[in-house]
């Protein structure tokens, strides 16, 4: 999948830009505060219908406009046309020059995946962020695994809601819990098999960037362990933990509270890796990502790296190119162009952004 063609207008801030793109690797280079987050944020809108740094969507409208358009030409068998219209009454998503009434039916025609720098707080988060990455690749892959999600959560709401109640019917209590369970035995073998493949790629990414031969792990730490027999195990631990549900009135047991936990040669990520080193775990995830991704859709993701190569000496730069001359179609941005690798230079396009304008740069030094 490769995004051909580019069209702002007013967005964030940008009047009106029309962009071309290499390929391969397209790098945005320019100061601080000249649009290049802006460009990764509307090429994430037209692949997701969201912004990854703002809920209010008005605030990507630009300063005294009143509606922002962003568009794409994307190549995949066929050529997609995709159109995000901003405006004071909210968003409508337009496919193939059609409006459509379900954002669904937009997320994902698109497929991209970021790198954003606020990813770096990942390892540090709470356990929802965490869950929500994983969460919104695996919805990705499987729209199915976002359905299974709501009900999930619309259950869980029910049974706590029921919780609170002034009479508990033990038996609509059980109705309940049985329906949280078999959801969540589907939703746990989609978690694990999904982490079990990121985990037998992840490693090999990491010591190519890292030039290191240190390996990375992905715990996912459910309600229960993963077994053949889940539905039992966690039919057991809801029967162990009933009474306590009822004496706070809230479920305890569930995939609402499971985790991801990354190790480093069998230590926490966060007791013993560097900043630097944190950076390229995140960086190697994505990487695994866009492979899981393309192995599941059958269509390669879209990589969007936003100031990755902040934190990293020469050498990590100059592999994270070496990584990336895979032919995934990358969006980059930096402040500076070193270390950038001349032997690339057919397959990168250099963009200068400068206060709300972009120029494509003729040579790429
Ligand atoms: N709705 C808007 N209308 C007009 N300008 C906006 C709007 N939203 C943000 N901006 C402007 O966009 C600029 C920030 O752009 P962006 O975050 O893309 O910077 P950047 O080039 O990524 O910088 P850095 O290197 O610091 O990350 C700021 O100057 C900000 O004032
Ligand atoms: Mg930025």
């Amino acid at each position: 999948m490769k995004i051909r063609h580019l069209s702002l207008r007013d967005f964030r801030n940008f009047e009106s830009i029309e962009l071309n793109f290499n390929s391969n690797i397209n790098i945005f280079i320019g100061d601080n505060a000249q649009g290049k987050t802006n460009l990764l944020e509307a090429i994430y809108l037209l692949s997701t219908g969201r912004s990854h740094r703002v809920s209010d969507e008005k605030l990507m409208i630009r300063k005294d406009s009143e509606m922002a358009v962003c568009k794409a030409v994307v190549d995949t068998d066929v050529q997609l046309q995709l159109k995000v219209v901003l405006h004071d009454k909210g968003k409508t998503l337009f496919y193939q020059n059609q409006p459509l009434k379900k954002s669904s039916e937009f997320i994902g025609k698109m497929n991209a995946v970021l790198f954003s720098p606020s990813d770096m707080d990942l390892f540090e988060t709470s356990p929802k962020d965490r869950r929500k990455l994983f969460d919104v690749e695996l919805g990705k892959i499987k729209p199915f695994y976002m359905d299974l999600l709501t009900q999930y959560v619309k259950v869980l709401k029910d049974r706590n809601v029921y919780l609170k109640g002034s009479e508990i019917d033990d038996d609509y209590l059980e109705i309940l819990t049985s329906k949280l369970i078999s959801l969540q035995v589907e939703i746990i073998r989609y978690k694990t098999g999904f982490v079990d493949r990121l985990n037998q790629i992840v490693t090999s990414y990491y010591q190519r960037l890292s030039l290191s031969k240190s390996s990375i792990k992905i715990a996912y730490q459910g309600p229960v362990e993963w077994s053949d027999h889940l539905q039992y195990d966690l039919i057991d631990k809801y029967r162990r933990n009933l009474d306590r549900d009822r004496v706070f009135k809230l479920t305890h047991v569930g995939i609402h509270r499971d985790d991801y936990i990354f190790s480093m040669d069998n230590q926490f990520v966060t007791s013993v890796a560097s900043q630097g080193q944190k950076r390229l775990i995140i960086v190697a995830l994505k990487c695994a990502l866009i492979e899981v991704i393309e192995e599941m859709s059958g269509d390669k993701p879209i990589l969007l790296l936003d100031d990755v190569f902040s934190e990293l000496d020469k050498q990590k730069r100059i592999a994270l190119f070496d990584v990336l001359h895979l032919n995934t179609q990358t969006m980059i941005t930096t402040t500076d162009l070193e270390d950038v690798q001349l032997w690339l230079k057919d397959q990168i396009t250099v963009f200068e952004v400068k206060g709300g304008k972009v120029f494509e740069r003729s040579s790429i030094l």
